[in-house]
């Protein structure tokens, strides 16, 4: 099982789900079976680290970001990954213009898995407050546990 995480530049919100997931996904010891990515729509950062303000907001919370690497999406990607999971609805649009019509993975808002908050889309930090990195690691966090709970029940491991 694959799965993709996008966003626009790829070194705030996709780093920090690929780095959030990653970690839930061996704490229920099922690395071995569900690989994780991240990748951006953009191509202003390609080969960059995560934004600092992404890493060090990650490490309070013991999540390693800093060996995550800046990439763009490609159409590629849909040939390779089961779900294909959006930050947010410009995200996703940008998506779906590439998407290949076999496609048969999900593609799809990530905090659609998360059942508590109302959100759709993970609020872009990069141009705002410090704050805005704890609001997307609490949001990623917890769509992370419904993403997992999610996929082990579709496809049991
Ligand atoms: P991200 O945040 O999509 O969460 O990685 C952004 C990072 C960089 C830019 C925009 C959003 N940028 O315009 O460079």
């Amino acid at each position: 099982m694959k799965v993709l995480f996008v966003c626009l530049g790829n070194i705030c919100r996709s780093p920090t789900a690929h780095g959030v997931f990653e970690h839930v996904v061996a704490e229920n010891g099922l690395a071995e079976v569900i690989t994780v990515d991240s990748a951006g729509t953009g191509d202003w950062h390609l080969g960059e680290a995560p934004d600092p303000r992404s890493v060090q907001a990650a490490k309070k919370r013991h999540y390693d970001l800093s060996p995550l690497r800046a990439r763009q999406v490609t159409r590629q990607d849909f040939f390779q990954f089961d779900y294909i999971l959006a930050m947010d609805h410009n995200n996703l649009a940008d998506l779906e213009r590439i998407k290949p019509g076999e496609y048969q993975g999900e593609l799809n808002l990530f905090l659609s898995y998360g059942k508590k908050s109302n959100m759709e889309d993970v609020p872009d930090p990069y141009y705002g407050l410090g704050d805005g990195f704890e609001r997307v690691l609490n949001l990623i966090e917890q769509a992370s546990d419904g993403l997992l709970n999610y996929i082990v029940k579709k496809h049991p491991l």
